[in-house]
């Protein structure tokens, strides 16, 4: 069945450079994010997997667990990681899934045949606390992902998770937020918006970031 947001993300059991993983007790009550690796020793996969460690702190901060995933053995990426330490400046502090079975590939959905039929593309998976799916990004092997733009998207999920808000283009935490439409009654506005907000038109109404 197709992934969708809102979808409950699969669970699953699978080793780890961190030892055996059940997802759904992994995740526990914390956010997950779940990204895919083509294969190990790749370059593109041992820049990416040294910005994420490099991040690791902003992804507690929001209280999001990484996991990434690659279709090679446990012993395989533990080999690699030496590599990522010394070429990327960067301590592995998060876990690696040994997926040489494709478990997790299948169940996800990160084979894409017609790109390639025995590797993963490169899958993001943004679950939240009640294991929904959130969002879902989706890249070629070629392309190396932007784990800044990773974390912009959980603070617009966090954010809007909390506040009656949306955010416009290039939002960034601590810029101005769209007001949800549904909002119409003045008092309301008054009370959720007590910074106020600028009409640029009836349905497009800017107010500074609520939580800020
Ligand atoms: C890479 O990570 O560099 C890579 C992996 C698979 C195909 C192309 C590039």
């Amino acid at each position: 069945m197709a992934l969708h947001l809102g979808s409950i993300a699969p669970d699953f059991e699978q080793d780890s450079t961190e030892g055996r993983i059940r997802f759904h007790q992994w995740i526990g009550d914390s956010w997950a994010i779940l990204f895919s690796h083509p294969k190990d020793f790749t370059p593109v996969c041992t820049t990416e997997l040294g910005r994420a460690a490099n991040l690791k702190d902003e992804f507690d901060k929001r209280h999001v667990k990484m996991l990434a995933v690659s279709v090679d053995p446990v012993t395989e990426h533990k080999k690699w990681i030496g590599d990522i330490e010394e070429t990327q400046r960067a301590t592995m502090n998060f876990p690696i899934l040994g997926d040489s079975d494709r478990k997790v590939a299948k169940l996800y959905d990160m084979i894409h045949e017609e790109a390639n039929d025995t590797l993963t593309v490169r899958s993001v998976f943004i679950i939240d606390p009640n294991k929904k799916i959130r969002a879902t990004i989706t890249y070629p092997a070629s392309t190396g992902r932007n784990f800044g733009e990773l974390l912009r998207v959980i603070d617009s999920l966090q954010l809007t998770d909390n506040h009656k808000v949306a955010t416009p283009a290039d939002w960034k935490d601590g810029d101005e937020c769209v007001i949800a439409p549904s909002i119409q009654d003045p008092k309301e506005l008054a009370e959720r918006f007590p910074k106020g907000f600028r009409a640029l038109k009836p349905y497009l109404r800017l107010t500074p970031q609520p939580n800020k």
